[in-house]
């Protein structure tokens, strides 16, 4: 019947990605929902980069309003990065009723609990899978799959760029350099790839699993952070003569109450299963009191694996927009306000 349009903020590696997937599995999204999904407006920055690209130029837009305040629009897609302003907008959104799905992890980090609050007071829907490993349906995982279980441990390769860096250095001997650079052609790499390098980008996406893994807002200044930047060829290649992987993990133990978090280069031996996840894949290690080792992999960044992640969050807000209720990704009374990781 009738259709569903979203608004997207942002048509770079991300948002063309997202403009692909609705075109290529329209049909398999009206089947489950019983409804099209549409894309009614685009905001970016410079209209002239975007005259080549196979997008309808009467919805691309330089005026944030145009799509925030689009009565035909539902759902809001955050897909521009960076901070201030993308939280500026997405509580314009809010305001004006809309849903919103982001991808957008350095602002979640910051801002999750607030944007969060202030998406259910307008009674909207805020997801934001795609933040954390890219297509793997890490935070579903979290929430849902292991949402009866206490999580004791989180630990895992979350950032593409980093792993594919260490890979093509590893693997083929390429200077760190030229394999950043191929990272960055790929458009795993963040506009600024400083965050990805130092670890950062890693650590607000362990802050952001730490909350719905054990209900604990992380103070970044708490974590431990090194990242790969220092590391050249002779580091991987002595590594790999004591038959070790170096790797760049992200580490979170919650025992006695006290939450630890890091992220900094770490070898691993060849049997470890972190040891073979390589190029711009991630997977994530979650121990959980009853159920025991469970481990996600799958692609941690780029255009349609993160564009995957989504949609699945958009076609979530029409079921939920269907059903009428509203829906989260982190529930705020269970949420631990008081604790603080790791010292006080
Ligand atoms: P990108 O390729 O650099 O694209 C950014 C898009 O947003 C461009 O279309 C840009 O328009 C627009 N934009 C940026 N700032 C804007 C502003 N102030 N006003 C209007 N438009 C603006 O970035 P991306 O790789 O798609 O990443 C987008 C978001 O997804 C980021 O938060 C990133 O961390 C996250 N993410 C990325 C990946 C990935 O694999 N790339 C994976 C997971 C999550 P102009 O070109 O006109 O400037
Ligand atoms: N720059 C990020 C990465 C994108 O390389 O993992 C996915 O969040």
């Amino acid at each position: 019947g009738n259709n569903v349009s979203i608004g997207l903020l942002g048509l770079g590696v991300v948002g063309s990605g997202v403009i692909k997937l609705i075109e290529s599995h329209q049909e398999k999204l009206s089947h489950q929902l019983g409804c099209n999904v549409d894309v009614k407006g685009v905001l970016v920055r410079d209209l002239d980069k975007y005259r080549e690209v196979g997008v309808d130029q009467r919805i691309l837009t330089t005026n944030p309003d145009d799509v925030i305040q689009n009565p035909e629009i539902d759902i809001i897609v955050e897909v521009m990065g960076g901070i201030e302003l993308a939280r500026e907008y997405i509580l314009k959104a809010f305001a004006a009723k809309k849903h919103v799905v982001t991808a957008n992890k350095d602002l979640v980090a910051l801002y999750g609990p607030e944007l969060q609050e202030a998406a259910s007071n307008n009674k909207c829907d805020f997801y934001y899978e795609a933040s954390v490993a890219g297509g793997i349906p890490i935070l579903r995982s979290i929430n849902d799959g292991l949402s009866s279980d206490l999580i004791r441990k989180v630990m895992g390769i979350v950032n593409g760029t980093t792993n594919y860096i260490l890979t093509k250095m590893d693997k083929e001997g390429l200077s760190y350099e030229t394999a950043l650079k191929q990272a960055q052609e790929l458009g795993f790499a963040e506009a600024d790839p400083t965050s990805d390098v130092e670890g950062l980008d890693a650590a607000r996406k362990m802050a952001i699993l730490c909350r719905l893994a054990f209900s604990m807002d992380v103070d970044l200044n708490d974590v431990e952070v090194k990242g790969i930047s220092s590391i050249d060829l002779e580091d991987l290649n002595y590594a790999k003569q004591l038959d070790l992987t170096m790797k760049l993990i992200g580490y979170a133990n919650f025992e006695d109450q006290k939450l630890d978090v890091s992220v900094q280069p770490t070898l691993l031996s060849h049997n470890h299963p972190l040891s073979s996840v390589n190029n711009e894949y991630n997977a994530v290690y979650v121990y959980g009191e009853a159920v025991g080792e469970t481990m996600f992999y799958g692609p941690g960044a780029g255009s349609l694996p993160t564009a995957t992640a989504i949609m699945s969050d958009v076609v979530t807000v029409i079921k939920n927009m269907l059903l009428n209720v509203t829906g989260t990704q982190f529930v705020e009374p269970h949420f631990k306000k008081d604790l603080k990781a790791p010292s006080e």
